[in-house]
């Protein structure tokens, strides 16, 4: 197989991305930040759009942290709306597509009607086999290893679980998408090099892409580049890769 090939074979089951510089890409045009939200709704359509042609089978995208209320309220308020919005637009083509939706996150902050557009739009897409399509909105990691330790806790309070049964494999049980892999390939747009409180205990081993680019910009060419350099890396996970266990067993033969 020639190494070309073997590059785009090589695809990550879930993706997960940090869609940051929506603001500063407003602010470069001198329009107002909520245009540029605007702006990240289409260039997350296409990035879906482009997932569920690559069969890929998670796409996670982060749009709106446990810290983002602090914002300014019309910008929050502005952002609740887009979600509203959007989830009205899309649900359709998202459905005929057999793309699965679910959001993670802790929903008790939404307005009624959010709470109830987005249940309305797991159900009604629960059963689709394509693209799972995750929308983290009011998530935050801690909040999700919070939420999962309340749960273990509980478990040890009605004598169900012995605190010494605790392990990573209850905990990760309990976090907000236990069915599913977790993330492979990391992305954070706008060149900020943090996590922010995006998934803390399922990125433990994703690979990291940061770009410069600012997410209204993030393209199907931009993606394109990021699983490129995903295809090129080595993922080792504490261990060695096949070749360097090989060559330190000559060593030591
Ligand atoms: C990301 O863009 C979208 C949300 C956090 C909701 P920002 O709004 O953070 O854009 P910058 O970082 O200010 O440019
Ligand atoms: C992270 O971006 C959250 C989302 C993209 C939804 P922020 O812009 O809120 O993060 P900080 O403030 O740069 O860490
Ligand atoms: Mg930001």
């Amino acid at each position: 197989m020639t190494s070309a090939a073997s590059k785009t074979e090589n695809l990550p089951r879930h993706i997960a991305i940090i869609m940051d510089g929506n603001g500063r890409w407003a602010k470069k045009r001198f329009l107002p930040r909520v245009a540029g939200h605007s702006a990240g709704v289409e260039a997350a359509r296409q990035i879906v759009k482009l997932c569920a042609k690559k069969k890929i089978q998670v796409l996670s995208l982060f749009a709106f942290s446990s810290e983002n209320w602090n914002r300014p309220a019309h910008e929050v308020n502005h952002l609740m709306e887009l979600f509203l919005t959007g989830l009205e637009r899309e649900v359709t083509l998202l459905h005929e597509n057999n793309i699965q939706l679910r959001f993670i996150g802790d929903r008790v902050r939404f307005s009624e009607k959010l709470r109830q557009k987005i249940l309305e739009v797991e159900t009604l897409t629960q059963h689709n086999s394509g693209l799972v399509l995750m929308i983290a909105a009011d998530y935050g990691g801690q909040w999700d290893i919070c939420q999962a330790a309340r749960q273990l806790a509980n478990e040890v309070e009605t004598g169900q679980l012995h605190s010494e049964d605790i392990t990573p494999e209850k905990i990760a049980a309990k976090l907000a998408f236990a069915d599913l892999p977790h993330p492979d390939l990391f992305i954070r747009t706008s060149g900020e090099l943090r996590i922010s409180n995006f998934m803390l205990w399922q990125l433990a081993y994703a690979e990291l892409y940061f770009t410069d680019t600012l997410w209204p910009d993030f393209d199907e060419k931009a993606l394109e580049k990021a699983l490129a350099h995903y295809a090129s890396r080595e993922r080792r996970y504490g261990n060695l890769t096949e070749k360097e266990k090989e060559s330190a067993c000559s060593h030591n033969a």
